[in-house]
């Protein structure tokens, strides 16, 4: 068909048609394909359309999101979410599911670590890649995203990840590595940032030698919306299509782009050939899908809370609590669930169960309800009365605390990793009166718990979905055992992280200082004591294991349930390499396995090795290498307990050699890397732009704050104004924090053609204080745009 479509046909395919929509061609029969978000339940907008989850989409089952699922170390169940996803974005009519989001986190503060999964890429990227699976396996396109290095929330589409090339491909695109070519995604989405330099939309390096060629990708490369910078260089590297809508200026750049032979012909036509593929493997309208069993639905959610809650902590076995337990309900987070994270993966829940509404179905016998606080902070020393009152008189108080709407969201790194003042207090003073205080956690990682001490027992439920609150309620009553098993670590204070002094980066630059030592693997190397590890997580049985032996290929180890009833566990496989040669954490994640074990009974896994397991990657060769020599294989509950170790001999690729690092990267000293020991790793400058001058197309509305146009300073404080009364009102303002964090650029790419770049050059003008010359190039940009409108779409019907 390509050869049947005119340059402009096919430059059009590579561009949005809409907020959610490609473009059609109607004279060839190609239809327009619907995108949706999201990750955890599909956010169909039919009305007004925005893409930060502000208007109402059509109502979809909201399953917990990926931190939560992460948590079940359990792929089969992540396609099960997969299938569901899929089947609910095939009724609404959605071609493309956008999801899921599997960036690494690199800082528990990163605003979207809620619709991540872990600190690992290995979990990452398994877990992502169940849910491919079992999204298209319903005929719907998964869209994994953000496509790389994109670690925060900060000034998120203009800043600059340098990282050294070891560490992005361990770390940062391990994860990607896997999803491609174990799930084979059908599109896929670039980040917003730019990676070394380069926009990761136009990295040739990341969208064709590595995603294409090396991984052997074949879809369709989505930019994030808004994310396009150069669409030209965005299509010479790989990416092909243009979202949301940026107008036909886009379409007209590349027509001109291959007249003037800058874009080669040959990738137009494959980018556009693999749009096309798209759409013909999309459901075909004339077959639509089957109704979906909304109910199940629910159920389905509700099983996965229960499986993705963590038990941290069960002193003296206080959970389960037996029926007819008389416990009083405290916290506002048990009648007003926090349930899924703010911004574009935002649902409209089919039904939304608080702890308040299923508990009567529970068997326990809930003695009274106390709000006990504010979930925005503002102290209460009524409130917090009132929850000592009722916890007094009750078995067991049930405390449900966490992270608040503003604390994290798409859009706003944290700030913190504490639980507001108030909460903590309230949980002082109830467990002063009613030591059996259990706390159910809510929030999409992890926080700093200097208040565990004071509660008895501890449940992180994360953000668990519509159904949440009875899941969580089958965990503490016992019908189900709790087999949830952290995803990342819970440091005791954020100034422990390894990026506690550079995260988020303010400036251009996020430079990765800490290289390979993200999350456990920083703790393990650097010997840093944490509140609890990766891997933890209690349940209400004991598992023991036995019987490790391993060859580089795989390990074999025996779990037991030792306890008096049935449970899951996940036992998991670390390696160390014992040999001296590159540098390495401690403790890499080698694989895991999910066993359901009735009491007494044992189960023997055999978890894979194999290559991956041992590599690293070796810049001088540009390839992946296994060094020869002994390695540790280690097997147990979490990676600060592993039982058992065997020593295996990998013969290897090459001869174990030490690398030419600073001392710091082979200890995992790197908290505070200075830029000579980063260079010396990254073996380049770091390119450390300051972020002055004048202002480009490129630099975030919100540097108008030192803009030279006393207009565009009056801009800057206008929204600042609205960004800060929507702040102390304790609900952001998504709209404004984007326009802050979103380049002048975009103002062209995400209006629908109404702005050319020539008429964002004239706004930037303006904004540098050159008024007239930039009011005239915008005005005249825009008599000229209109006109160029106008006889792009007579073109494309065929009038012209
Ligand atoms: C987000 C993406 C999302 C897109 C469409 C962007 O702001 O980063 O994850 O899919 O919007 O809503």
């Amino acid at each position: 068909m390509i050869e049947n479509l005119t340059l402009l046909e096919k430059a059009v395919l590579l561009t949005g048609k809409s907020v959610w929509e490609t473009y059609d061609l109607p004279r060839h029969g190609v239809r327009s394909l619907w995108l949706a978000d999201g990750p955890h339940g599909v956010r169909k907008q039919v009305g007004s359309a925005d893409h930060l989850g502000l208007n109402a989409s059509e109502a979809a089952t909201c399953f917990p999101t990926a931190s939560a699922v992460a948590s079940t170390w359990d792929v089969e169940l992540a396609e099960r979410v997969g299938r569901a996803l899929g089947a609910e974005a095939a009724a609404q009519g959605v071609d493309v599911l956008l999801g899921p989001g599997l960036n690494v986190k690199r800082s528990p503060l990163g605003g979207r670590s809620f619709e991540y999964f872990s600190e690992d890429p290995l979990l990452a990227g398994r877990m992502a890649a169940g849910y491919v699976r079992g999204i298209q396996s319903q005929g719907v396109a998964a869209c994994p995203k953000h496509y790389a290095a994109n670690s925060q929330e900060l000034r998120r589409m203009v800043s600059d990840s340098v990282v050294d090339e070891r560490t992005l491909r361990e770390i940062y695109l391990s994860a990607f590595e896997i999803v491609v070519t174990q799930a084979r995604p059908r599109t896929l989405m670039s980040a917003y940032n730019l990676v070394n330099g380069v926009y990761a939309n136009e990295s040739r390096f990341l969208l064709t030698d590595v995603l294409r060629d090396e991984w052997g990708f074949d879809g369709v490369v989505v930019t994030d919306w808004g994310g396009s910078n150069d669409v030209v260089a965005g299509v010479a590297a790989g990416s092909n299509l243009e979202m949301p809508a940026a107008g036909l200026d886009s379409a007209r750049q590349i027509v001109d782009a291959v007249r003037s032979g800058r874009l080669d012909a040959a990738d137009l036509n494959a980018r556009a050939a693999e749009v096309l593929r798209l759409v013909a493997e999309a459901r075909s309208p004339q077959d639509p899908a089957p109704a979906v069993d909304l109910d199940a639905h629910h159920a389905l959610a509700r099983e996965v809370a229960a499986r993705s809650a963590v038990l941290l902590k069960n002193d003296d076995a206080l959970l389960p609590l037996a029926p007819g337990t008389r416990v009083a309900v405290i916290g506002d987070f048990a009648r007003t669930p926090r349930y899924q994270g703010a911004g574009s993966s935002a649902v409209n829940p089919t039904r939304l169960d608080s702890v308040l509404d299923v508990i009567d179905g529970s068997g326990l016998e809930m003695t009274a309800f106390a709000a006990g606080f504010h979930r925005a902070g503002q102290p209460d020393a009524a409130l917090r009365d009132e929850a000592v009152e009722v916890a007094r008189g009750a078995d067991v108080a049930l405390l449900f605390l966490g992270l608040d709407e503003i604390a994290e969201s798409e859009g706003l790194d944290r700030s913190t990793l504490a639980l507001h003042a108030a909460q903590v207090e309230v949980l002082e003073a109830v467990a002063a009166v009613n030591p059996r205080t259990v706390v159910v956690l809510a929030g999409g990682g992890g926080v700093e718990m200097p208040w565990l001490g004071s509660a008895q027992a501890l449940l992180h439920g994360y953000l668990s979905g519509q159904a949440g609150a009875g899941g969580l309620l089958d965990v503490l009553t016992g019908a189900v055992n709790p087999s949830g098993r952290l995803a990342e670590t819970v440091p005791v204070a954020l100034a422990d992280t390894p990026t506690a002094e550079t995260f988020p980066a303010t400036g251009r630059t996020a430079e990765y200082r800490e290289g390979l030592f993200v999350g456990y693997r920083y703790y393990t190397t650097a010997g840093v004591p944490v509140t609890f590890p990766f891997g933890y997580g209690l349940s209400y049985t004991s598992f023991a294991y036995t019987d490790l032996t391993a060859t580089p290929d795989a390990a074999t180890v025996t779990v037991t349930n030792t306890g008096a009833v049935a449970g899951a566990d996940v036992v998991q496989v670390y390696v160390r390499r014992t040999t001296p040669g590159v540098h390495r954490a401690d403790r890499t994640l080698a694989g895991f396995a999910r066993v359901e074990l009735a009491p007494g009974e044992s189960a023997t896994v055999s978890v894979p090795l194999g290559d991956a397991a041992f590599r690293h990657w070796d810049t001088a060769s540009g390839a992946w290498q296994v060094q020869q020599g002994t390695y540790e294989v280690l097997a147990g509950a979490n990676v600060d307990d592993l039982a058992l170790t065997v020593a295996v001999e990998v013969t290897g690729t090459v001869p174990a050699r030490e690398d030419d690092v600073p001392q710091r990267y082979r200890t995992g000293d790197v908290r505070r890397v200075p830029e000579a020991d980063f260079e010396a790793l990254l073996g380049r400058p770091a390119r450390v732009t300051d972020g002055t001058g004048p202002l480009t197309v490129n630099d975030a509305l919100g540097r108008m704050a030192d803009a030279r146009s006393p207009l565009a300073r009056l801009a800057y404080r206008f929204l600042a104004w609205r960004r800060d009364v929507a702040d102390r009102k304790g609900a952001p303002d998504l709209n404004i924090l984007f326009l802050l964090n979103m380049p002048f650029r975009a103002i062209g790419k995400m209006t629908n053609g109404m702005v050319s770049a020539e008429m964002v050059d004239g706004i930037v003008r303006i904004v540098n204080g050159r008024f007239w010359s930039g009011a005239r190039a915008a005005l005249r940009g825009f008599f000229r745009n209109r006109r160029a409108n106008r006889a792009t779409v007579r073109a494309l019907r065929g009038t012209t």
